[in-house]
């Protein structure tokens, strides 16, 4: 029997899980990677072989070419984006998602791109809220309903359970971040479902003692798309000086941005039980840091700033990012 290895957003969401669950999936030679989280909301950014991809559906393994890649009954799916990520990642025949996923329909995307959760909320348009709303309503439709979606039909919790039984190695992939979390984030500047490890692991069907490591990503500074309160917010002007501007995977929209924030990192620790961090964009933080491999190579600067977040969290960054492709990273899992 094993555990699964489970990847959430300690933040805001973009903390950069793509990169993090495309390395795992690699270096661990992942078996199975089951996808929870909310929908196409999400935008995850892939730098593999010279290309980028952006999936906002397929799990962020598909880059290693023999995992098994499935989508939880806890998502809602749009079957469009779905089979457009398909045919552009190549994954048929190895990816499937569960009977229960709920759908997103066309009527989910007008609501969401009008009034309130446009104007106040700043969702992302993706109709992921409105089709959750009427799944709670028990009148939205799922994925066992949808006739271009029954060739990729399963029963994604018995598969996931089966594979940990088998002793196979699992990879959980949840998706937007701790303070985007219905439950325990910025209310109501939140997305439409928890989104914190606990319900990553409901959303694929596996009970909590199934999963042995939960690796939590922050970014190496805090970044927000939508409306919503971000301590200690940049102006534009300080953003680009510092070199920090990014724009949404999704959205096209510019990101807000905020230093480190080391109270909230430590929260979300605890929220999500945290036994990893993965940090990502120590490059961007400091420069000389691009492309780093061994931790003893990080500049002293990039190795306090490390340091001081396993102070303030009492969690070990196992994981540091130094650049969008996938082998930038420093593994310092087997360290003691
Ligand atoms: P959501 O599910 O939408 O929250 O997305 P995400 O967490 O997968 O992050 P997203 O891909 O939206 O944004 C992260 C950005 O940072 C992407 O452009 C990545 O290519 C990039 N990135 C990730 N890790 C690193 C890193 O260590 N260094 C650099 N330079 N870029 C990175
Ligand atoms: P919704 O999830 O589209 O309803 O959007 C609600 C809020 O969550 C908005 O502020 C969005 O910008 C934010 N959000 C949702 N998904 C993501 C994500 O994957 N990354 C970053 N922000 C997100
Ligand atoms: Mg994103």
């Amino acid at each position: 029997m094993s555990k699964a290895v489970l990847v959430v957003g300690g933040a805001f969401g973009d903390e950069g899980k793509g990169k993090v669950i495309s390395y795992l999936a690699v270096k661990d030679d992942v078996d199975v990677a089951v996808r929870g989280g909310v929908g196409p909301n999400a935008g995850h950014t892939v730098v593999c072989g010279g290309r980028t991809y952006r999936v906002r559906l397929i799990p962020s393994a598909f880059v290693n070419t023999r995992t098994r890649l499935l989508i939880g009954a806890g998502v809602v799916v749009n079957p469009q984006i779905l089979l457009e990520e398909v045919d552009l990642t190549g994954v048929r025949g190895r990816l499937a998602v569960d009977y229960q996923t709920g759908v997103i329909e066309e009527e989910h995307i007008k609501q969401d791109r009008i009034g309130h959760l446009k104007e106040k909320i700043g969702t992302t348009g993706s109709g992921a809220g409105p089709a959750n709303a009427d799944r709670v309503l028990r009148k939205g439709k799922v994925a066992r309903e949808i006739p271009v979606l029954q060739e990729f039909l399963t029963d994604v919790a018995s598969e996931v359970n089966a594979a940990l039984d088998e002793g196979k190695r699992v990879l959980v992939e949840g998706t937007q971040g701790t303070f985007l979390s219905l439950y325990h984030g910025t209310y109501p500047y939140v997305t439409s479902k928890d989104t914190t490890a606990s319900a990553v692991c409901s959303d694929v069907g596996l009970g909590p003692l199934r999963v042995g490591e939960i690796v939590v990503v922050f970014k190496a500074y805090f970044t927000r798309v939508g409306e919503g309160p971000l301590e200690g917010e940049l102006p534009t002007e300080e953003v680009a000086k510092r070199g920090w501007c990014e724009f949404g995977t999704v959205t096209g929209r510019m990101r807000r941005v905020a230093p480190f924030n080391f109270k909230l990192a430590k929260r979300a620790c605890i929220l999500n039980s945290a036994t990893q961090i993965a940090l990502t964009k120590i490059d961007v933080l400091f420069n000389c840091d691009a492309g780093v491999k061994r931790f003893e190579d990080l500049s002293n600067e990039a190795k306090s700033f490390v340091r001081k977040i396993e102070e303030e969290t009492g969690v070990k960054v196992t994981l540091i990012g130094t650049g969008p492709n996938v082998e930038d990273m420093i593994d310092r899992r087997g360290e003691v």
